[in-house]
């Protein structure tokens, strides 16, 4: 096992320093930047379905379904069909509205989930078309589904799942560029700009695993007490927020909660004091004057600030606590690389609390029972 481990203490850490080969290997062969396409079998032979779906849903189980809220607003924006994404635990029993236009994207590392398998089989019996994103070769979901992409993140063992989401949500860029490129949505020096983009979020998240590491180690130590945590974020980075707090939980068994930071006002900001750490994702583009304004409001009720934030900023980085600094890159890239280090904060609080982090108690990598 030492050696599966490369030299890294846990398999989860080993697998937040893959992710720059992880995110290159699932953008390999397929966005072909020179020639200007982005080659995808699964896209490219039902693209005439995919492009006239009424809607596409989006089903999916824990970190699997935060990303699928970011393919949300990827697909939306870029394509402009309607997305809805939905637990496949709750699609699975409501009756949803699902036709033969649909398409249902299903979203899952292990390709073996229970709830996404069963949501899968009632969108075909209501004659949606159904697309996978699986990490697993050969899997009971990518063998089900009627076409679909692979993640290429390699075996992912730690529990709480790391490499697999930014593999996913590697996917989910290159399927909305395609999609809103071939539907005239996207013009072609947008696409450009944006598949130009893409290729430099490898070296990106290696930059920001060297100049995280260290602080992210440091940040951990004076949280290792905590009893909550929130975690906060716009836009895009919403999700991101989600599964920042997913992560600290998983592992750590700290309680945390994932907000809109705008929707801080509307109940979390009763709970801040000077004993609530909030890490908030504030890259400089999107609403980022609104951040700051959330940041200050935070400040004035003595919450601790752990800002995430593009590298050089200076307005939210003043009146944050701790500051973890992130390359700047396009907004809907931005939670491939602003999710590690948040990665390697639930990691070293985790760690600091000596638990278990590749198997958390209660918690299955796979769960294939209801
Ligand atoms: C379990 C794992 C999570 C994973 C979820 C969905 O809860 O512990 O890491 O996100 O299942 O799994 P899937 O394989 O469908 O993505």
């Amino acid at each position: 096992e030492q050696i599966e481990k490369g030299g890294y203490e846990h398999f989860m850490l080993k697998e937040i320093f893959e992710q720059p080969k992880s995110i290159h290997d699932t953008l390999r062969g397929r966005l072909l930047v020179e020639e200007g396409i982005i080659k995808m079998a699964g896209i490219w032979d039902n693209l005439e379905r995919l492009n006239q779906a009424q809607k596409i849903t989006i089903i999916a189980c824990g970190t699997s379904w935060h990303a699928g809220l970011i393919g949300e607003y990827l697909i939306e924006e870029f394509a402009r069909i309607p997305v809805e994404v939905e637990y496949a635990s709750e699609f699975r029993y409501r009756n949803p509205i699902i036709s033969e236009k649909d398409i249902v994207i299903a979203i899952s590392q292990s390709g073996e989930t229970a709830d996404t398998m069963a949501a899968i089989k009632m969108a075909k019996e209501k004659g949606a078309f159904v697309y996978g994103i699986c990490n697993v070769v050969d899997s009971s979901i990518s063998r089900v589904t009627d076409a679909g992409s692979y993640t290429h993140a390699g075996p992912e063992i730690g529990v709480a799942s790391t490499k697999a989401f930014t593999a996913q949500l590697t996917v989910l860029s290159l399927i909305a560029l395609k999609l809103g490129k071939h539907n005239g949505h996207l013009s072609n020096q947008e696409f450009m700009r944006l598949c130009t983009e893409l290729e430099t979020i490898p070296q990106k998240v290696q930059e920001v695993l060297e100049s995280t590491h260290e602080i992210t180690k440091e940040i951990a130590k004076s949280f290792v007490d905590a009893q909550n945590f929130l975690y906060l974020g716009r836009g895009y980075n919403f999700p991101a927020a989600l599964e920042g707090a997913l992560k600290l939980k998983e592992i750590s068994y700290i309680h945390a909660e994932g907000y809109p930071a705008a929707e801080m006002k509307h109940g979390p900001i009763a709970l801040i004091d000077e004993n609530m750490p909030i890490v908030i994702i504030a890259p400089r583009q999107g609403h980022y004057d609104k951040i700051v304004s959330n940041v200050q409001e935070i400040k004035a009720r003595k919450g601790k600030v752990i800002a995430v934030v593009n590298k050089g900023d200076t307005q939210v980085a003043s009146v944050a606590d701790y500051v973890i600094e992130f390359p700047e890159t396009s907004e809907c890239f931005s939670p491939i690389i602003a999710s590690v280090p948040l990665q390697l904060l639930a990691y070293y609080i985790a760690v600091y609390r000596g638990a278990n982090v590749d198997q958390p108690r209660n918690l299955a990598k796979s769960v294939t029972v209801e």
